[in-house]
């Protein structure tokens, strides 16, 4: 069984503080515009409520924002102090946008009062034990009829993947991310109680996101 420990997912110290200005430079700026087309695909609507695990430094929840009428709001949870301190600094000008300092790993303050919950790049990075936690918890926090909306790594073989990407891949990415990328989440999710329902695919087909519901 793999251990939590080998996640990479708890960002800190350089990585964090600099984490949006290591994507941008890393991904020689494609990742802002992949990101905003995720993010359009998530199909935000004027009063939703949305609990983003894993908020990270603010900047999905401010591009969400966007779609956001007064009526609507963003939850961020998040556990790592720096990615924290970014969020309420990126965020501050958001009135309905708030953050709550917790593991979502441990039981969440709501009760069906989501429409949306957002995983973004944080999925994979948790044994599979502790990813079923999480589904746990997002199913509480969702409506009868919210979704739950996964951005991360789709499933591929990673033999089949260009040279440059497997060496890419493999100096950056944990051992839970090859775990991850081998499992067949629609077959996963159906037995933790979600049916997907909609994906959309980036980038060689290496980056997904899917929108699942709760299943009837
Ligand atoms: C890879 S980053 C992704 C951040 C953001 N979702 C994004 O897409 O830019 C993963 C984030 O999840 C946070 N995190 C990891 N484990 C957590 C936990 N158990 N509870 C709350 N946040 C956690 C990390 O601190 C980090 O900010």
């Amino acid at each position: 069984m793999l251990d939590q420990s080998v996640s990479k997912v708890e960002v800190k110290g350089f990585a964090a503080r600099f984490y949006d200005q290591l994507l941008k430079w890393g991904s020689l700026g494609k990742y802002e515009r992949f990101l905003k087309e995720a993010i359009a695909k998530m199909n935000i609507e004027k009063d939703d409520a949305i609990l983003d695990l894993g908020c990270g430094t603010g900047k999905n929840a401010c591009l969400m924002a966007r779609y956001l009428g007064a009526n609507g709001r963003i939850v961020g949870v998040e556990i790592g102090e720096e990615m924290a301190a970014q969020f309420e600094k990126n965020c501050s000008h958001l009135s309905n946008v708030f953050l709550l300092r917790q593991s979502f790993l441990e039981p969440l303050p709501f009760k069906k009062e989501f429409d949306k919950v957002f995983l973004s790049f944080v999925f994979h990075g948790f044994t599979q034990e502790n990813r079923r936690k999480i589904i746990d918890n997002a199913r509480r926090a969702l409506k009868d009829d919210g979704q739950l909306i996964v951005l991360d790594f789709n499933e591929f073989d990673l033999n089949e993947k260009p040279l440059w990407f497997r060496i890419g891949f493999k100096t950056i990415e944990c051992p839970l991310a090859f775990e991850y990328i081998r499992i067949n989440w629609k077959e996963q999710l159906k037995e933790w109680g979600f049916e997907i329902f909609e994906q959309d695919v980036w980038f060689m087909e290496t980056l997904r996101l899917f929108k699942a519901k709760i299943k009837s």
